[in-house]
């Protein structure tokens, strides 16, 4: 098969970690004879070095004129300390995400077994843990306006809004992944205190009553906050607004031993964006330390999902699971001794094994 894919590998960390999930699907060209045509794209810090908008024109139409988008992180400390800046990077990866009408955001969770030492966690709780966390990725409190500053300047905003008709096409992408896994979905909100909540439990409750084949249960966020930790086995499907999602899949990574191994997909539109869940690890930028098998295995989601080339996507996992069975690891886990780059060498070869 023939496809294109944007390549946007953005900052920090980001183009160490893409370029080992090129070499991946470097390798998966090869055993499989497709042609993947990859262009590079800028985002995010980068892009506002070179051309003052992190998400500029160009890469949107290079986004859009793809079969697919891989990308890296974003962000950049020195917008971080800088309160005041107008243009920051993370607008470009919600501009993007927006723009191209990536409302599911969908974020895997599941311990492996040759790290089940890496985790913080007791072996037995989480041993088996496999469920999926279903993000709403483009309205809530991370775009409700108005948002902002008071004149003075004292006072500030955050609007959370959502309808329902956004609620109920993320709810019908939640109820179609527990269809085909344990028939399980959690609604996490803050039904107790929020408007938008109590329309979230509204429309799902409302929903389920015509899916019956799959349990619904509905969940207090910071209760689930505990429960990710304590009873990990209990989730399969979790629905969630943007922010509740953003906070409980970083705190979910705990579970498979290091952030630095949680892919996801962001899917809605006619085409899909690929990304690690973690972010742009600065303090990691250009030591080739970080860790690429996020960046690795959400390669492995653009395949499977966009691409519907499952056997292919397959052949990435295994090959990341034979380089966490040999110990091919970087420091993040156990004190791995290898580099980023090695690692990457590592999976490429196995993929080709
Ligand atoms: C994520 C990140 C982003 C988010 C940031 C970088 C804007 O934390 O993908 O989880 O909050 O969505
Ligand atoms: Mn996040």
């Amino acid at each position: 098969m023939k496809k294109k894919i944007a390549v946007l590998p953005g900052d920090g960390i980001g183009p160490e970690i893409v370029e080992q999930a090129v070499k991946a699907l470097k390798s998966i060209e090869k055993k499989f004879q497709h042609e993947f045509e990859l262009e590079y794209g800028l985002i995010g810090a980068a892009a506002i070095d070179a051309t003052g908008n992190p998400y500029p024109e160009e890469t949107h139409a290079l986004c859009t004129g793809s079969d697919a988008i891989l990308f890296g992180a974003i962000g950049d400390p020195k917008y971080d300390n800088d309160p005041s800046a107008k243009i920051r990077p993370e607008q470009g990866l919600l501009k993007m995400r927006s723009a191209l009408g990536l409302y599911a955001n969908i974020r895997p969770v599941k311990s492996y077994d040759a790290l089940l030492d890496a985790s913080p966690l007791k072996t037995e709780r989480v041993q088996g843990v496999d469920f999926v966390v279903v993000r709403e990725l483009i309205s809530g409190i991370y775009f409700g306006k108005p948002r902002g500053r008071s004149e003075d300047q004292s006072i500030a905003y955050d609007t959370c809004v959502y309808t329902r008709e956004e609620i109920l096409r993320i709810t019908e992408k939640a109820f179609q992944f527990a269809k085909n896994r344990k028939k399980k979905v959690t609604l996490l909100d803050k039904a107790n205190v929020l408007a938008t909540s109590r329309l979230w439990r509204e429309v799902v409750t409302e929903y389920a009553k015509n899916h019956p084949d799959i349990e619904l249960e509905c969940n207090y966020i910071d209760s689930a906050a505990m429960e990710v930790i304590t009873k990990p086995k209990k989730f399969d499907v979790i629905l969630t607004e943007n922010l509740f999602g953003d906070i409980i899949s970083d705190e979910a990574s705990v579970i498979a031993g290091s952030l630095g191994i949680l892919p996801s997909a962001s899917i809605g539109s006619t085409i899909g964006l690929y990304e690690p869940i973690h972010g742009s690890y600065p303090q990691a930028a250009g030591k080739n330390i970080a860790n690429p098998m996020a960046t690795i295995l959400s390669a492995a989601m653009l395949l499977e999902y966009s691409f519907g080339m499952l056997e292919e996507s397959n052949a990435i996992v295994q090959a990341v699971d034979r380089a966490m069975q040999e110990g091919f690891v970087t420091e993040d886990i156990n004190n791995g001794q290898y580099s980023t780059s090695a690692v990457g060498d590592k999976i490429a070869e196995f993929i080709l094994a």
